[in-house]
């Protein structure tokens, strides 16, 4: 049976990845630190992680070179890709918002100038709300553009609020509530769904005991 293939971002979720799914018995070589491989495959040869971009994991499951995926809610609805949203692993939370200057009247512009590194969503939300939007794509330091006047407000992610702060802007709605999530491979999810629900339990199972043990520290 060929290994089941989960794609996650290089970085935090891979570590989280792999520790949920060592609790749950599925171990994995250790990782030197300038280790540049990119498949990892568990030591019992049953499950490998591909470590992807974040915003190229739903390609991945959506074309079947992944069985499951964990990618943030932000990357699912702005990749738009034909797979099953099945687990919210409730971590990495933070929110989708628009943002802009503090007397900011995103309603009374003609047509309002919007920076984001999410057109998708950003389009489909101005769009909703009948409000005539022109977005420019832009792929990183968002809160700049309203402050060199590229913009009137930015639709991006806020964690803990600060960039905004810093910068003098305000969040003024909230389009969506972001966190990470396992997505599968439609025909995976048909073909080889014993395996796919173990991981998934897996998945779950080890979030669970994390929130536990943060509780447990915040109890204390
Ligand atoms: C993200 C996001 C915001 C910031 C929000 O940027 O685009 O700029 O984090 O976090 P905060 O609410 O905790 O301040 P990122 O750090 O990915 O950098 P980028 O500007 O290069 O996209």
């Amino acid at each position: 049976m060929a290994p089941l293939k989960i794609a996650v971002a290089k970085g935090r979720i891979a570590d989280t990845a792999r520790e949920l799914l060592t609790e749950g018995g599925i171990g994995f070589p250790d990782v030197l630190p300038d280790e540049r491989k990119l498949i990892i495959t568990s030591s019992s040869g049953t499950h490998q992680l591909l470590l992807v971009k974040p915003a190229d994991v739903p390609t991945y499951v959506e074309q079947g070179a992944a069985d499951l995926g964990i990618a943030g809610k932000d990357t699912i609805l702005e990749e738009c890709k034909d797979v099953y949203e099945v687990l919210d692993l409730g971590i990495g939370g933070c929110r989708m918002v628009v943002a802009g200057f503090p007397d900011s009247t995103p309603d009374a512009v003609q047509t309002l100038k919007v920076a984001t590194k999410y057109p998708n969503i950003a389009g489909s939300y101005f769009v909703q709300e009948g409000i005539r939007a022109e977005i420019s794509k832009l792929h990183g330091s968002i809160e700049l553009a309203p402050l060199a006047g590229l913009a009137d407000v930015i639709v991006d992610i806020v964690e803990t609020g600060a960039t905004l702060r810093e910068n003098g802007l305000v969040v003024l709605r909230e389009i969506a509530q972001v966190s990470a999530r396992v997505i599968v491979n439609k025909a995976s999810f048909a073909t080889r769904t014993d395996d796919v629900r173990q991981c998934l339990q897996l998945l779950e199972k080890g979030v669970g005991k994390q929130h536990e043990a943060t509780d447990g520290l915040a109890a204390d």
